[in-house]
């Protein structure tokens, strides 16, 4: 690899790749040329990044000569076929969506919790967490370097964003449709009668199986069996494979709720052992990555509202279970985009291109 390896961000023009592009301004800067690639249809747009606007390229094969380290945010379908041809032309690449995550030969990696992994891709691919998985497992991870986790019951309140900016998009219009008097027959106070938000959103659902303003929609993804979401199954999943505990004991229920970014969880988690909430506290308050907000009676505990933007997890509303004394309760917010997606994605690039740097400074 190159002293300065050139990256490619794939889906730099998505919500992902917006906040890729922010975070690669703000991080040290490590990269040479980093080339932007989106569809066909963002050719030749100008995005601005370490400062610089940046014509985006079509996602074509040439696009990744001499490209070190890829990062794909676009959807599984597109890092399905593409994230492939990339690695057969000499990139790593570090893959954000669902394609290769449960793959056994695709690690799949968070910093803060198995880091090893990242070197052993036989595939030269590592993938990244979902946001849902991504947003809680820093926190839990923690807890289970300590304590051992038996079980996990998860239930989310997921931004709009986690949809991508067409979810993002979608709120915003049905904001404005239940909130100001518009071109659709008037609803005169939305929220007061079975069906009036209904009315007010029209057919505009975009992304969502329901209206998302004024509302929560106890859905994500897509169905699986047994009337399991995708959303929820991979939670499930991923947390297994990334804490190493294949046969971990996980419930998941997720849910979307009009925030437009950063996702939030409720966490029941079931160790091995007794627990004592001062314990938890300071493994919480000292974990990298990780911090604590819980003060109920000075009203601090983390929202979305106060989380959106920031890097860390926040953890608030520690309790110990009244009826499992070996049982932690949590409430935990995370940027869906920053930690969730793009932060996670542009640490893993990070460690791979400090790999080129180990092996040419002998460390
Ligand atoms: N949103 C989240 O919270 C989140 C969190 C973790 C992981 N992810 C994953 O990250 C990926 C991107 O999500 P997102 O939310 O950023 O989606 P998004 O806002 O819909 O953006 C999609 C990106 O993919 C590009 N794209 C779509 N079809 C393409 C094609 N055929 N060829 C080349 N580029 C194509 C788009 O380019 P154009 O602008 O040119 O269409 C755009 O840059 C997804 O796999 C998603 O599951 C998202």
């Amino acid at each position: 690899m190159k002293p300065r390896p050139t990256l490619a961000v794939v889906g730099a023009t998505g919500a992902v790749g917006q906040v890729m592009l922010q975070i690669l301004s703000q991080h040290a800067d490590i990269w040479g040329e980093i080339r932007l690639i989106a569809s066909p249809r963002s050719a030749g747009r100008k995005l601005a990044v370490r400062g610089e606007e940046v014509e985006v390229l079509a996602l074509t094969e040439d696009a990744f000569e001499g490209v070190d380290i890829a990062m794909f945010d676009v959807p599984d379908e597109v890092a399905a076929d593409w994230a492939p041809v990339a690695a057969a032309k000499g990139a790593v690449v570090v893959d954000n969506s669902a394609a290769f995550r449960m793959d056994p030969d695709v690690p799949l990696v968070v910093p803060e919790v198995n880091p090893h992994a990242v070197r052993s891709r036989p595939k030269s691919i590592v993938a990244s967490p979902n946001c849902t998985t991504l947003s809680m497992i820093v926190a839990v991870g923690a807890l289970h370097a300590e304590f051992g986790l038996r079980e996990l019951i998860v239930s989310s309140y997921q931004a709009a964003s986690g949809a991508g900016r067409d979810g993002v998009d979608t709120l915003r219009r049905q904001l404005t449709a239940v909130t100001a008097p518009g071109p659709r027959p008037a609803v005169a106070e939305p929220g007061t009668g079975p069906g009036d938000v209904r009315r007010a959103v029209g057919d505009d659902l975009g992304p969502f199986p329901g209206p998302l303003a004024l509302n929560v929609v106890p859905w994500v993804g897509e169905l699986r069996e047994d009337g399991w979401s995708s959303e929820e199954m991979k939670v499930r999943d991923e947390s297994r494979k990334i804490l190493g505990l294949p046969g971990l004991r996980v419930a998941v229920t997720c849910v979307r709720v009009p925030v437009i970014t950063t996702h939030s969880l409720t966490v029941h988690a079931r160790f091995e052992h007794e627990v004592t909430v001062e314990r938890a506290r300071e493994i919480i308050a000292t974990a990298p990555g990780v911090v604590l907000f819980d003060d109920p009676a000075a009203g601090e505990f983390p929202t979305p509202a106060d989380v959106v933007g920031t890097d860390p997890t926040w953890v608030g509303r520690v309790r110990r279970t009244l009826d499992d004394p070996a049982a932690l309760e949590l409430f935990v917010c995370g940027d869906n985009l920053r930690k969730g997606a793009a932060l996670n994605t542009a640490q893993l690039a990070e460690m791979v291109a400090s790999e080129g740097r180990e092996e040419r400074e002998g460390w």
